[in-house]
């Protein structure tokens, strides 16, 4: 077995990338087009067919997607939108740019996403959108989202950013609400070096934030005219050709992360110190980080710092939203979130990417199970 101690000879996650990915970006550079071109239009197409979605609309980050959606429903200054705080911080970013104000609710302690009860609870005259998100690849509780929505006449945003690929009782997730957003950061399911896609049903969504990306234009109208305030977020060639390439072996790259992950659970199964990331009955995770919830009094970092000092990467994930010093400082109101504290003080994502090997996997489990031996 390799000994990984002293040096960190695993990465935390990696981009699965062979020979046709760099053709593709190649043939982009080549073809003297590098933006707005047939690769954007072709990786659009293609995005739409495999998540079932009449439209997609590439941009430059999943971050971006998650702003025009935004934008495409109406959020403003006055108004509120709920959300979970077990996210990455783009989530309540993507309408804290447009002056809104989170409204923070607790999550499912088996999924880790949001707790549709507890959203229809904390609706106000102002709340004007539902923002979801399909945590480590979990889809989120998509109907009854929807369906307190409609009630109420709200906006639903799914963010899918980690979820390229799940399935929501036999659906694929993105294209819920008024739409949704995939990202293709390297650590992703696949990916662009940077990008997004937004992905809805809806033409009026889907016209909004093609003019939006592009700098306010209107498809129709000369370059220089702009109707509307916009901003750049146009995808390049290179990066949708890189998409088209990743996409076309989807099946495989999520097929090598469910393996991985199995790898793992088959390695902790008999490990009562740790509880790993349950999948919605029914459902399917796309499987995104490797997540593992520490059982009893340990303590986390502590834990996080000793796998480093022994050569094994691995984060603290997430760090809730509504503790990070940039909100506070804004003072929201915030109500107790338990659920959202206790798991994010005790999740550990480990090493993950899709050619982990057994041998490593089973040094890695062996380090956090000698860590916690040291913990007690
Ligand atoms: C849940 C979630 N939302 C949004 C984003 C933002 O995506 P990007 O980094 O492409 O802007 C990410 C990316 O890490 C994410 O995990």
């Amino acid at each position: 077995m390799t000994s990984l101690h002293n040096t960190t000879r695993v990465a935390m996650a990696a981009a699965d990338l062979e020979d046709a990915d760099f053709g593709e970006v190649l043939a982009a550079l080549r073809s003297g087009r590098l933006t707005m071109g047939s690769r954007t239009d072709a990786f659009e197409s293609l995005v739409a067919q495999y998540c079932g979605a009449r439209h997609a609309v590439a941009v430059n980050s999943g971050t971006a997607g998650l702003h025009l959606l935004c934008c495409a429903a109406g959020i403003g200054p006055n108004d509120e939108v709920i959300t979970t705080s077990f996210s990455f911080v783009a989530s309540t970013n993507c309408f804290l740019y447009l002056g809104a104000t989170p409204v923070f609710v607790d999550i499912e302690p088996d999924t880790y996403c949001i707790n549709p009860h507890l959203v229809e609870q904390a609706i106000t005259s102002r709340t004007k959108a539902i923002l979801a998100v399909d945590v480590f690849g979990t889809p989120a509780e998509w109907n009854e989202l929807s369906a307190i929505a409609d009630r109420h006449g709200l906006a639903l945003i799914a963010d899918a950013c980690e979820a390229l690929g799940a399935e929501y009782y036999g659906k694929k997730c993105g294209p819920f609400g008024i739409g949704g957003v995939f990202a293709f950061f390297p650590n992703k399911q696949m990916t662009t070096g940077e990008g997004g896609m937004i992905v809805t049903n809806d033409s009026a969504v889907a016209r909004t934030c093609r003019q939006l990306r592009n700098q306010g234009r209107d498809e129709e109208s000369p370059w220089l005219q702009h109707a509307v305030l916009g901003y750049n977020y146009r995808m390049t060639e290179m990066s949708a050709a890189l998409g088209i390439a990743q996409l076309r072996r989807i099946d495989v790259l999520l097929e090598k992360r469910r393996r991985v992950s199995e790898m793992y659970d088959t390695l902790l199964a008999e490990e009562p110190r740790v509880r790993t990331l349950r999948q919605r009955p029914g459902c399917r995770t796309s499987h995104f980080v490797y997540i593992v919830e520490l059982l009893g009094q340990v303590h986390r970092d502590a834990v996080i710092r000793k796998l480093a000092e022994r050569g094994i990467p691995s984060r603290g994930y997430f760090a809730p939203i509504h503790q990070q010093p940039y909100i506070k400082a804004r003072g929201f109101k915030v109500p107790p979130l338990p659920v959202t504290e206790r798991v994010a003080s005790r999740t550990v994502a480990l090493p993950f990417h899709n050619n982990l090997s057994l041998e490593d996997a089973h040094v890695i489990v062996q380090t956090l199970r000698d860590v916690l031996d040291d913990s007690n």
